[in-house]
């Protein structure tokens, strides 16, 4: 059975039980599980004693306030599906639990959080760092799972945990697809079907041989609203809109690419 906790408190108590050598995973989501999702959730229970999943749709870290509006809320699908992979705990606390504050403590990062998704949304990574170091900072996991999917996400988590020794390891799991490439994403179901047909394509140039001046030139030709196409650090980035529904996704470059 999966536990359902939606107090900071009632979670405190729980923890306090478990013993020191007793390891525990977390996977921080906004639900809407999918299987990429599921993918982090499996690695956590194969390489822990006990697994906690959050799901809180953070406000923080919407610079748009209809994309907010817009997020998909399917709780109780979320919980069949936590329950189906046997996770231990959910916690789904509301904005007060997390937010005792009103976000006027936030952790700011001045230096990769510029860039790419950065740029084009101007604040979230305040959003996402702060949300995640209040979840780190209650649950008190041993290691902590996020996907490549949003690789500089997961950098700057794993940065900041560096940066304030944070004692928690921050793990990589690689994005999940869906058969024909895209990258699996909660916003995915929003996409007409018409778009939903297209968008295959932004994975697949974001992979091809192409400079990414190339890629950007192709996606605008066939109809991709391009936010960044972006080498850096071995990797490419690139962001994308498909009506109002924006895409991200990136890739490690081969060797012959710079
Ligand atoms: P969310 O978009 O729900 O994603 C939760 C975790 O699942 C993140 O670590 C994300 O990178 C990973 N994920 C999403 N799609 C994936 C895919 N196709 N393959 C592999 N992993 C995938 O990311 C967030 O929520 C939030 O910013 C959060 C970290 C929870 C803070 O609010």
């Amino acid at each position: 059975m999966t536990r359902i906790i939606r107090t900071v408190e009632e979670w405190q108590i729980l923890r306090s039980e478990l013993k020191y050598s007793d390891t525990l995973g977390f996977v921080p989501t906004m639900g809407a599980l999918h299987a990429g999702h599921a993918s982090l959730i499996k690695r956590s229970i194969s390489e822990n004693g006990y697994t906690v999943v959050s799901i809180f749709v953070n406000p923080t870290q919407f610079n748009n306030p209809d994309d907010l509006k817009r997020y998909p809320r399917t709780e109780s699908e979320d919980l069949n599906q936590l329950e189906k992979l046997q996770v231990d705990y959910a916690f789904i606390p509301d904005y007060q639990s997390i937010y005792p504050d009103d976000f006027y403590y936030k952790v700011t990062e001045n230096n990769l959080s510029l860039t790419m998704e950065g740029t084009g949304r101007p604040g979230h990574f305040d959003g996402v760092l702060t949300v995640v170091m209040k979840l780190l900072n209650i649950i008190r996991p041993t290691r902590s799972y996020f996907g490549e999917k949003d690789y500089q996400q997961y950098m700057l988590v794993k940065k900041m945990s560096e940066a304030f020794f944070m004692n928690v390891e921050v793990i990589p799991c690689p994005t999940v697809r869906d058969s024909d490439g895209l990258a699996l994403s909660s916003r995915n179901v929003l996409l007409s079907k018409e778009d939903r047909q297209r968008a295959p394509l932004f994975a697949q140039l974001l992979q091809s041989d192409k400079t990414a001046e190339q890629v950007k030139v192709e996606l605008q030709q066939s109809g991709f609203a391009v936010d960044y196409i972006t080498d850096f650090e071995g990797r490419r980035y690139g962001a994308v809109y498909l009506g109002k529904v924006r895409l991200i996704d990136n890739i490690e470059l081969k060797q012959n690419v710079s």
